[in-house]
């Protein structure tokens, strides 16, 4: 597993650019952590938490738009900047990961934005 060293701390390489829909998601582990990778209309690539807090479902599986992420079961959507949900039923927010793009590759870091956010 490739890794780099910043000052945010340990960014792990997740999958190629090329990897990501143009608008979507996949989903990737880290440390057997499931994790959405984001790429959203702008271009602009996010990674949250892969699970919905409000039931065990996969928001990779969603919809992508305006900034947020829907998900497919109950249509709670979430910002992919914050981790906030933005629509009901969920009422916690997922946990964000910053991201780092290098040479094609998407790395993102070990350590949340949001560490409050305690998910499920
Ligand atoms: S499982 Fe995601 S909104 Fe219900």
């Amino acid at each position: 597993m490739t890794e780099i060293d910043t000052s945010q701390g340990t960014f792990v390489k997740v999958c190629s650019l090329d990897d990501l829909p143009d608008v979507g998601a996949v989903c990737v582990e880290i440390d057997g952590h499931a994790i959405a990778v984001v790429r959203e209309s702008s271009g602009a690539v996010h990674a949250i938490d892969d699970t919905c807090t409000h039931e065990n479902i996969s928001l990779s599986e969603g919809e992508v738009e305006d900034g947020e992420v829907e998900c497919w079961l109950h249509g709670s959507r979430f910002d992919l900047r914050s981790g906030a949900p933005t629509g009901l039923p969920a009422t916690r927010p997922v946990q964000v990961y910053p991201v780092k793009i290098e040479d094609g590759d998407v790395f993102v870091g070990a350590d949340p934005m949001n560490p409050s956010a305690t998910g499920k």
